[in-house]
């Protein structure tokens, strides 16, 4: 990411504020400052108005009913698919599979990969996944017999890119990486990852889940083979997300589950599969969901993605800066111009959910401990970090009340 001077008024935040009915709230008798955006995004009233108005307006199920209220929900949930597909610039809208978010989307592919792999293939897992990234292929090993190797992080935050040209061989028939790690923030460099991998004809399957909040990655540019994201971290509800896969490569997975929906034909004997996206999508679906993460990238797109990423780059070095001042923390993961807006630290001597447990009552949320990425505090032999994630949404004044939260915090746990 580019540094940016932090007096330049890229956003006008305040009005964007408003659009957030919950940042209006207090917790514990203090204004709410939502430093948890990683773990999940706060929701503007365009995607609530949007939940509401399907419920009031729309409701009934998809693609069954000749009935016209059947028909518009269909076109609204198809109309967000396509949304989605613009979005990333899939080429084809059978190539967004609508998932309950990223932990399914890679259970998907995880699954259809078990049909193919064998003892003597290897996989690649980067050390920085979360646990959704690593335990499914973990399940993929233990049924295939393949291997899963790792591609080791270095004290930087960084993936030691070296290794994995040494990791790599013929062996290699899939490399799972994120886009950016959610622990720590770093971007990966994926497409050098994906160049590489495709030489030795592996897939690449990227997990973009914290990268969609702060940038817009283009799958066709990318040439990336599989790309997973969720709808709750980009403004949208939970329970839904996206899987990304090349055409070619979702015809020839079997299907994940079987059910409604994803048949072609059933008989006792013999059951064909609906075409995609729908052999993927056995099931009633979150209707409702899938068009509100729809209307959450519409909202997000009206406000850009590259003005989102350089005022959020604002937050990140002012932060930065001031919690480096603080004597005895230490800060975990790449430089800001290396990651997305998240700050992993510790307070040395001080236990990072004593201080996230003060700084609730002072009305700051932020996530502590191994943020379900246990590989990485194992590398850095600690339980967990203090980790606070900023969106486009927040503000330095509310950083400003973090920072002399923390002062508070660390003085009475000292
Ligand atoms: N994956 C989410 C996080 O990083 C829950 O907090």
């Amino acid at each position: 990411m580019k540094m940016i001077n932090t007096s330049e008024q890229i956003l006008d935040v305040e009005k964007i504020r408003q659009d957030f009915p919950i940042l209006q709230r207090e917790i514990n008798g203090k204004p709410l400052v939502y430093f948890d955006n990683a773990a999940t995004s706060q929701t503007p009233k365009a995607v609530i108005d949007c939940i509401v108005d399907y419920y009031e307006n729309k409701n009934a199920n998809i693609h069954r009913g000749v009935h016209s209220l059947s028909q518009i929900a269909t076109d609204a949930y198809e109309n967000a698919r396509e949304t989605v597909r613009k979005h990333f610039n899939a080429k084809s809208a059978n190539e967004i599979i609508l998932t309950a978010g990223t932990t399914h989307s890679i259970n998907l592919v995880a699954n259809g990969y078990s049909h193919f792999l064998k003892s003597g293939d290897e996989i690649l897992v980067s050390a920085m996944e979360h646990h959704s990234n690593i335990v499914p292929w973990q399940m993929l090993c233990n049924k295939t017999g393949a291997t899963l190797k790792v591609i080791p992080m270095l004290n930087n935050g960084e993936l030691d890119l070296q290794v994995f040209d040494d990791l790599l061989s013929e062996r290699t028939k899939m490399v799972f990486v994120n886009h950016v790690s959610n622990a720590l923030g770093t971007i990966n460099p994926i497409e050098e990852i994906i160049n590489k991998s495709h030489k030795v004809g592996a897939k690449v399957l990227v997990d973009g889940a914290q990268a969609a909040p702060h940038l817009k990655a283009d799958v066709q540019a990318l040439d990336v083979d599989f790309y997973t994201v969720s709808a709750h971290k980009i403004c949208g509800p939970t329970g839904v997300g996206m899987l990304y896969g090349k055409e070619e490569l979702l015809n020839e997975l079997p299907p994940y589950q079987g059910g409604g929906e994803m048949i072609a034909e059933v008989s006792f004997e013999k059951t064909t599969y609906a075409g995609l996206p729908h052999k993927f999508e056995a099931g009633t679906p979150n209707i409702s969901g899938g068009i509100a993460f729809g209307a959450a990238l519409d909202y997000m797109n009206a406000i850009g993605f590259d003005k989102i990423a350089d005022y959020e780059m604002q937050l990140l070095v002012y932060a930065t800066k001031a919690l480096e001042e603080i004597e005895g923390v230490r800060i975990y993961g790449a430089k800001p111009e290396k990651k997305t807006a998240v700050l992993s630290f510790n307070i040395e001597g001080i236990h990072p959910y004593d201080i996230g447990t003060l700084l609730d009552k002072m009305g700051v949320a932020v996530r502590t401990g191994h943020h379900c990425a246990q590989p990485i505090m194992s590398f850095y032999k600690i339980p967990g970090t203090v980790r606070a994630s900023f969106s486009f949404y927040n503000t330095i004044s509310e950083i400003d009340v973090f920072i002399s939260a923390l002062k508070k915090a660390k003085s009475m746990l000292s």
